[in-house]
């Protein structure tokens, strides 16, 4: 008999802006609110409509420590790097990267979306990397949206995309240092789903659309959009519900690294010394260049 888990607390997304000026709604970190183990940020990327000539992106920079994860909604994300990588994600379309002991990218609009304009939507996760994996060599994964396992519920009202992990039946292909859930669920209205969930894991769910109710009996609770729900470690599945409308809501899980976090920037390193050591090894070029 599974035990489903109930809210911690409910965090709003903050309205801020990233990079080269583009709007972001992020859950996490907040101010008050840094723990997300073994998760470092969220970013919710627009929906935001470019006129011609407008869309904006983030220009060089490096990255060390943790690996960020970029997922296509709506419009175009180009990408370059100092690997010698580039592409573009497309909606639905996985970016896993592992920056490990460092890598220079810049993500910004390809120059064909540039001059159309257009609506963009997506999100960016960082994940960090436990200490043994932080100076590891940078890899890649790219997964375009018809090689990501979708599964369907029996009654057809519940899809879901795996990003990583498992649910209902079906395996993630994108391969994660730690483990990690990230599923993309679409409910249709009234529409439930109890997605299992390891008792080990840190369990958060965060609403792109929709009007949702998490949890079961009374301790259910009724959650807008743009709002990050943390379970409690108290049972072994979350229960989702669409409400009047359909839902779009991300879970997002994984075993706490419960090592210390020193953040400086796009540097996550567990002292102070790797920091220092961090900023030494871009400025040297130890990170490398992208060739323009
Ligand atoms: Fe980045």
């Amino acid at each position: 008999m599974s035990t489903t888990r109930t809210i911690e607390r409910v965090v709003p997304a903050v309205r801020t802006t990233e990079g080269g000026g583009f709007i972001v709604h992020r859950p996490f970190p907040t101010r008050l609110l840094m723990d997300f183990d073994p998760f470092l940020l969220l970013d919710e990327m627009g929906p935001v409509d470019y006129a011609p000539g407008e869309a904006v992106g983030a220009p060089d920079h490096p990255h060390r420590g943790f690996e960020t994860v970029t997922y296509a909604l709506e419009g175009q994300f180009g990408h370059k790097d100092s690997a010698g990588h580039s592409g573009t994600l497309h909606p639905g379309d996985v970016q896993w990267m592992t920056a490990g002991a460092g890598v220079v990218h810049s993500e910004m609009p390809d120059p064909s979306f540039l001059r159309s304009g257009g609506r963009v939507h997506g999100l960016q996760l960082w994940v960090n990397l436990p200490r043994r994996d932080k100076m590891i060599a940078p890899r890649y994964q790219e997964i375009p949206s018809s090689r990501i396992p979708v599964a369907t519920s029996a009654d057809g009202q519940v899809r879901v995309k795996v990003i990583a992990g498992e649910a209902l039946g079906v395996k993630a292909v994108i391969e994660t240092r730690t483990p990690i859930l990230y599923q993309h669920f679409s409910l249709q209205p009234g529409a439930t789903i109890q997605q299992p969930v390891p008792a080990d894991y840190r369990v958060f769910a965060y609403s792109l659309s929709g009007k949702g109710f998490y949890g079961e009996g009374d301790a259910r609770q009724e959650i807008d959009a743009q709002k990050m729900v943390i379970f409690q470690n108290d049972g072994d599945s979350v229960t989702l519900t669409a409400g009047a409308e359909p839902l779009e809501v991300l879970l997002l899980g994984g075993v706490p690294l419960k090592e210390p976090v020193v953040r400086y920037g796009p540097f996550v390193m567990n002292t102070e010394d790797e920091i220092r050591q961090a900023v030494v090894d871009y400025q040297a070029g130890r990170m490398g260049a992208i060739t323009h």
